[in-house]
């Protein structure tokens, strides 16, 4: 049977990462297995390095700190031989807040989930600021990463619709169920329909 070992990046809370290792790791899929051997957080206080330690997965600490006076080439390079040495077929990113690299997505195929329908509300505060804004709806896309911020060829978005009235805390917890929903999909689609 085909193995497929995925490595999940992360900086901070990591719920999407236990979400996407309960989901997927060690389950059969179309004939291909999933193995998550790997996670990698790129801050030393991220909350998901504790989620790693209960659910027992390994997590590698890259800490962009530690290359604050480096370059962008100088910490994916590091980060690129981190993942060779575990065989990583699919790099799948979840609040992973660096920019990569042009070699890194050469050497990589990768995805990301960012919070919002791309390409509106790229960045960090796609939240709030879909939240803030006069749309109806909000949502979620899963995309290929590519060496600009949250941009790179679509896979998968979904929306929900806004309720009068509702909180920024509500409506946050629905975009997170959301991500839940949709980021285990995206990545079966990618697995069973490209070349990896
Ligand atoms: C998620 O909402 C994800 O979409 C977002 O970071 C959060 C991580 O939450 N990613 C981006 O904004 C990428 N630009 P988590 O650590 O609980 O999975």
């Amino acid at each position: 049977m085909k193995i497929k070992n995925l490595a999940i990046l992360f900086s901070g809370n990591g719920s999407n990462l236990e979400n996407l290792y309960l989901h997927l790791h060690n389950k059969i899929f179309d004939g291909m297995k999933i193995n998550i051997p790997l996670a990698l957080s790129s801050r030393r206080d991220a909350y998901g390095i504790k989620r790693c330690e209960y659910l027992n997965l390994k997590c590698e600490i890259l800490s962009s700190k530690d290359y604050k006076d480096k370059s962008v080439e100088e910490y994916d390079a590091r980060l690129i031989e981190i993942l060779q040495s575990y065989n990583i077929d699919l790099v799948v990113l979840a609040g992973f807040m660096r920019i990569l690299s042009d070699r890194f997505c050469q050497t990589f195929c990768a995805l990301n989930i960012h919070p919002s329908i791309l390409p509106l509300f790229k960045g960090s505060n796609a939240i709030i600021e879909s939240y803030q804004s006069d749309m109806k709806i909000a949502g979620v896309s899963v995309h290929f990463v590519s060496k600009e911020l949250d941009s790179g060829i679509l896979v998968e978005q979904d929306i929900i619709h806004k309720i009068e009235g509702e909180s920024l805390e509500s409506f946050e917890a629905r975009i997170h169920s959301l991500e839940y929903k949709i980021y285990p999909k995206a990545i079966l689609k990618v697995l069973s329909k490209c070349k990896i």
